[in-house]
């Protein structure tokens, strides 16, 4: 069965989405990065109208999954996902959207990718992205070097034995790559379950 499930999804998604209405500009088209399961391309398609959404994802079955669940869904803004990995360097995003992309939205990947994606992620949003428009980035981070719950840093730990590559991102290291690519971190939100909603703003 191509359709998988992520029940974090439904606990966090109307928390995210408030975070979206405050800051998503408001038309054009939002890239998700790292869609993951489709659930939260569907939900935040359904709910920011007239903004189309694009989900992508590095994996094929997560775009397979994300397939049905848009299918079932049958959102008119929700357009078919595409294979991205953040660390190719180009990315998949041409002048056949009906919308020039506005937002990228990048939710719980961070933590468990190398940190090369963090990297890629700003470096490909300044290569797309205008004046004006949005980065927002969704997960569990350190503060000043500190993780901000014990259950953060059990986390942290469990990732790095998963993949020494792997781990809950300082804030500050983030914030640092995304100004080197020119956007100015605006806004952060602490999140239910010990997680950040950051905002970024292209200068
Ligand atoms: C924990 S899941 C989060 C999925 C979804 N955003 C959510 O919140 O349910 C991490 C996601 O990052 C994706 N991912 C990992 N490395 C990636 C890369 N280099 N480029 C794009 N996506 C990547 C995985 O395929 C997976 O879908």
């Amino acid at each position: 069965m191509a359709k998988r499930c992520a029940p974090a999804t439904e606990r966090n998604r109307e928390a995210i989405l408030a975070v979206l209405h405050s800051h998503l500009p408001n038309q054009g088209t939002v890239l998700e990065i790292a869609s993951g399961t489709g659930q939260h391309a569907v939900f935040f398609a359904q709910h920011l109208t007239p903004r189309y959404w694009l989900p992508t994802d590095i994996d094929a079955t997560n775009l397979a999954s994300i397939a049905v669940w848009r299918e079932e869904a049958d959102v008119a803004n929700l357009l078919p996902p595409r294979q991205l990995d953040v660390c190719d360097p180009t990315w998949p995003i041409d002048s056949d959207l009906p919308a020039p992309i506005t937002a990228i939205v990048n939710i719980n990947m961070l933590h468990i990718s190398p940190w090369a994606c963090c990297e890629a992620l700003f470096a490909g949003a300044a290569e797309i992205l205008i004046g004006g428009a949005v980065v927002m980035l969704y997960g569990p981070y350190k503060r000043d070097g500190l993780h901000t719950a014990p259950s953060n840093a059990a986390f942290d730990e469990q990732l790095r034995s998963q993949d020494p590559e792997w781990g809950v991102r300082d804030l500050e290291a983030v914030v640092d790559v995304a100004v080197e690519q020119g956007f100015a971190c605006q806004k952060v939100y602490e999140m239910p379950a010990n997680n950040l909603s950051v905002i970024f703003e292209r200068g």
